[in-house]
């Protein structure tokens, strides 16, 4: 007699831009799995074309099964909306476990709602922790953690930081980094973008910025600084800069236009699909940064970045990577690109378990840890 096995519904939830890559692997995997029926759902945080859209395609992504389409607001209007909609959502579907990536309003919302309605939580890329409490992310890992079932952790500072806030250690597993699952996925599909001989770039001669965090662009005098060391920077290598919506508006804000405008080796353009952007990043001298994924995929790519932040989440891109920590301090980023420049670049090393095989690891956890419920 043949055994009928109920499959267990799991609900994706992705909403931002950097949540995109970090669902592919997985959703596809559970896709292919007998005993995981996925459902992804996409809140609608990021709406643009350039910012979501364009990485379904990239990646391969099926459509949303379900799309909130909340947008933009402030935090509680954001997080809000999308706590309504899901809410509505998880009612209908009654899903055996809600899975979470990353740090955005939508990882937290989806996991306030997920432990009011008792639904298990598994959040990927836990653990993380700048102890920065003045960065939304800070307080979404902490809260979506404290919540959470299944914590799957990238580093083994990850697993650190939440035992000592108390989570047993049986939650927790060390799988690696999903994020790097896509990274190597597409690596050999990117080589077919464009990107270079649109931009009319050759391999090594330019350097890559992306600068987005509200502790950078929404603060006039950081900005500044910032401004004030890629003023000196562009004298000696182009800079490259896919320019995120909530920057674009504050340099518009600050009136920072003109000196954008005089700066002759200094490209300002419209944000990238995943692949160009991969192509872009992995030709480029060095990178400039305040972005959390970035410094995760130069690390495996070799390629010397230098984050402009106080703090990092993710210390294993310094003690093993080719990460440098510049902060916000005019003359310490102009010192350390130039050091590049001079060819006295950080080598590092690939982090334990970013192998590419992360997301096996994840859905084969799911599969064992869930069957039990998912039979009764
Ligand atoms: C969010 C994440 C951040 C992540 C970043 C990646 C939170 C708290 N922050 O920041 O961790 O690194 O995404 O991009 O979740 N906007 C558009 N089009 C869009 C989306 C946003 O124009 O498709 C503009 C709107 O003016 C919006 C602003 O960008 O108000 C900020 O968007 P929001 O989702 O609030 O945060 P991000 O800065 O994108």
């Amino acid at each position: 007699m043949e055994t009928q096995f109920k499959k267990t519904k799991i609900l994706n939830v992705v909403g931002a831009r950097p949540n995109f890559m970090k669902i592919a692997p997985i959703h596809r995997l559970m896709k292919s799995s007998d005993r995981i029926e996925p459902i992804l759902v996409h809140t609608g945080q990021h709406y643009d074309e350039k910012m979501s859209h364009i990485f379904f395609e990239d990646l391969e992504l099926p459509e949303p099964d379900v799309y909130l389409g909340v947008g933009s607001g402030s935090h509680a209007q954001q997080t809000s909306a999308i706590m309504i909609e899901l809410e509505k959502i998880m009612l209908k579907d009654q899903p055996d476990l809600v899975l979470v990536v990353g740090d955005v309003n939508s990882t937290l919302a989806a996991a306030l709602v997920a432990s009011k309605l008792h639904v298990p939580i598994a959040h990927v890329e836990a653990g993380l922790r700048s102890f920065d409490r003045t960065m939304p992310e800070e307080i979404n890992r902490v809260v979506t953690d404290a919540l959470s079932n299944f914590l799957f952790v990238t580093e083994e500072s990850g697993r650190q930081n939440l035992l000592k806030e108390g989570i047993t250690a049986g939650k927790i597993h060390f799988v690696g980094n999903v994020m790097i699952d896509s990274l190597l996925d597409h690596l050999d599909k990117a080589t077919t973008s464009r990107i270079l001989t649109h931009l009319k770039l050759d391999h090594q001669k330019y350097a890559l910025l992306t600068l987005h965090r509200p502790s950078n662009v929404d603060n006039q005098e950081i900005f500044d600084r910032i401004l004030t060391a890629l003023e000196q920077i562009e004298q000696r290598i182009p800079i490259i800069f896919p320019i995120h919506p909530r920057s674009r508006k504050m340099l518009a804000q600050f009136q920072f236009d003109d000196r954008i405008r005089a700066m002759k080796n200094f490209n300002l353009i419209e944000p990238l699909g995943y692949l160009d952007f991969l192509h872009l990043m992995k030709n480029a001298r060095f990178l400039l940064t305040d972005s959390g994924g970035i410094q995760e995929e130069t690390t495996v790519l070799g390629i010397p970045c230098l984050t402009l932040r106080q703090n990092t989440e993710r210390p294993v891109t310094v003690e093993l990577g080719s990460n440098v920590m510049v902060g916000m301090d005019t003359q310490k980023i102009v010192n350390e690109s130039v050091k590049i420049l001079n060819g006295h670049s950080k080598k590092g090393g690939v982090p334990p378990l970013w192998d590419g095989h992360a997301a096996q690891r994840i859905v084969k956890i799911l599969e064992q840890g869930t069957i039990f419920s998912s039979t009764q």
